[in-house]
Formats: structure tokens, C-alpha cells, sequence
């Protein structure tokens, strides 16, 4: 038979060991259970000699008392260790920024057509919209194209497999869209998206522009000079901004100029204008002997490149979040 110390040395190094409450349980009652070794024991004291029993008998007691202090103490071992677990993984550091909900922001050429449009709308221009998928008909021949037309290559041009669209190479087709539904006074912008086979760090296969139209039966080019002067002054917020005219050809545009801005050192081409060609009118209905004014194509996302200092335009169509979220 085993001996109680013995017993109670073995059942405390196991006890000791244990970290999981269900575990303690079960190492138990091996010592102390129905079957344990201490309560063997206290079976087998029947055998012993009258006057040992006393003795003996209280030894098992005192190793019971001994085991169930040891057990004890383990449980709330292993209680404190688990509380303890659980504070640590479920920590809450206050002194965190809270994340609040993840916001969506404008994208900056988004954000510089709103620019556009707002000082547009204050000049009393409406705001027009067309189709990026056009017609031939649409953006080369009511503008005055020819059909040998360089413009109108494959090499320049995404055209559709069905032979019959094309994406829009430039704004001007809802010139033509507006006037077709439209009569005279009519002064609108139109800001789109236009597509040309190109790829540098300034041409983007995609890129905006934004149409400005103005007919009526006085509109001259001291008008069209007037509004962009006013425009390109009142987007840059510089008075002293320099715009120069500089003698150019559009099919659609009889005079044609090319729009340069200064801030002091050297010119930036900024667009294309002049005044609507006859050819175009007589194209919609209007009559050109009474009604007249000027077109121009503004590039938002040079005006986006030079209000924002950003010198690859390809930046603002690789959605790279850490380009975009500067911005906002
Ligand atoms: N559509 C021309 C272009 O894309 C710009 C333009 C618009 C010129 C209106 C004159 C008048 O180059």
C-alpha cells in the first residue's frame, strides 16, 4: 500500500501542474474520489490492528485537509491566469483615436470640373451632357471634318468593332447634340470624359475636357476672350494671370485660337477656341446670318495638374490611393 506522504508529495507536483480547471477536476479524483488513492487508503484502515487506526486515520485527514487547501489554491490559480488571458486580449486602449467610418473622398479632377462648373454657372452658363460613344457624324462630320480628315485616322481615333461608333475624341459633338434641340440665345458648358490613342506623362488614352458654347446675335471674340480671361483668373485666384490668343485652325471654328495662360514665366496651352463656323450652324438649322458666337475645349486635367502642382497626369487615372487621398 502506498504511503500517504508519498500520495500527497505525488498529488501536489500534479496539481501544481494543471492550468486547465476541467483537468484539476479530473486529477481530483484520482486522490480524493470514490477510487482515489487517499480514499483506498481509508478503506484499508478496517485491516489495521485496533490501536494504529486512530492514528493512521487522522494522517489521511490531515493529507485530505492538505490536497483540498492545494486544490483550492489551484482553482483560483487558474481563474486569476484566465481573467488575466482575457484582460490582455480584450484590452480597450482608450487613449486610441477612434476609427470612425471610412470615407470616400472627390477625386481631384472631380473636384476641379465642380470648380469649373461653379464659376461657369455664375457666369450664367448652363451645364450640358452627351455621349462618350459617338457617331462619326457627331464628332467629325457636323463639325465641319472632311472625310479625309487626319483626326479621323485609326491611329488617333478608338474606333468600335462595328465600324459605325467611335469614343468621342473631344467635347465639341455636344455642340451639335445641344444646338440640334436647342434655339438660340443658347450658352452652355459641357464636361466629359474624351478618348485619343496617346500615352505620355501629359496625354492620358482618357482624359476631360470641357466645351464652352455661346451663340446669340451679338456674341463676338472680344466675348470669348472676356469669359476666359474671367474664368482662368477667377480659378487660379491670380489677377495678374496673363491670357494670350494664339492664331490656330478647327475645322469647326472660323477664327480659331489656341488659349495660353502665364503665370510670369512662359505659356501653357490650355485649350482651343474661336467662333462657330457657319458650316456648323447651317449643320442644326441655325441661321447664320442672325445668330453667331464662339466654342472653345478648356482641359481640366491640366487645369487640375497646375492648381494641385502635380506634373504626370497619368497620377490621377492609377487610382493609387496614396496619390488620391492627398487630396482630401
Ligand atoms: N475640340 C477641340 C479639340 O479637342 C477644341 C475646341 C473646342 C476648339 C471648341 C475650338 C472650339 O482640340
Amino acid at each position: 500500500m502506498q504511503d500517504v506522504e508519498a500520495i500527497v508529495k505525488e498529488a501536489l507536483a500534479a496539481f501544481a501542474g494543471i492550468d486547465d480547471a476541467d483537468r484539476l477536476e479530473q486529477a481530483k479524483a484520482r486522490y480524493l474520489g470514490r477510487s482515489g488513492a487517499l480514499t483506498q487508503l481509508l478503506k484499508g484502515l478496517s485491516k489495521l490492528p485496533a490501536a494504529e487506526r486512530p492514528a493512521f486515520g487522522s494522517r489521511i485527514n490531515v493529507a485530505k485537509e492538505r490536497l483540498e487547501a492545494a486544490l483550492e489554491e489551484q482553482r483560483d490559480r487558474i481563474r486569476a491566469r484566465q481573467l488575466e488571458a482575457r484582460l490582455t486580449g480584450e484590452s480597450l486602449d482608450v487613449t486610441l483615436p477612434g476609427r470612425g467610418p471610412a470615407t470616400g473622398g472627390i477625386h481631384p479632377v472631380t473636384r476641379t470640373m465642380e470648380r469649373i462648373e461653379t464659376l461657369f454657372r455664375s457666369m450664367g452658363f448652363e451645364v450640358a451632357d452627351g455621349p462618350e460613344i459617338e457617331t462619326d457624324y457627331y464628332n467629325f462630320t457636323a463639325l465641319n471634318q472632311p472625310e479625309n480628315h487626319p483626326a479621323r485616322s485609326m491611329h488617333d481615333t478608338f474606333y468600335l468593332a462595328d465600324g459605325k461608333h467611335l469614343l468621342r475624341t473631344h467635347t465639341s459633338p455636344i455642340q451639335i447634340r445641344y444646338m440640334e434641340t436647342h434655339r438660340p440665345p443658347i450658352k452652355i458648358i459641357a464636361p466629359g470624359r474624351v478618348y485619343r490613342c496617346d500615352y505620355d506623362a501629359t496625354h492620358s488614352p482618357m482624359f476631360h475636357q470641357v466645351e464652352g458654347l455661346w451663340i446669340d446675335e451679338h456674341i463676338t471674340f472680344a466675348d470669348l476672350k472676356g469669359v476666359l480671361v474671367d474664368f482662368l483668373r477667377r480659378f487660379f485666384e491670380r489677377e495678374d494671370l496673363r491670357v494670350r490668343f494664339r492664331p490656330s485652325f478647327f475645322p469647326f471654328t472660323e477664327p480659331s485660337a489656341e488659349i495660353d495662360m502665364s503665370f510670369g514665366e512662359g505659356w501653357l496651352e490650355m485649350g482651343g477656341a474661336g467662333m462657330v463656323h457657319p458650316n456648323v450652324l447651317a449643320n442644326v438649322g441655325i441661321d447664320a446670318e442672325k445668330f453667331q458666337g464662339f466654342a472653345f475645349g478648356l482641359g481640366p486635367d491640366r487645369l487640375a495638374m497646375l492648381r494641385y502642382g502635380v506634373n504626370d497626369l497619368r497620377l490621377f487615372f492609377e487610382n493609387d490611393l496614396r496619390f488620391l487621398k492627398q487630396f482630401n
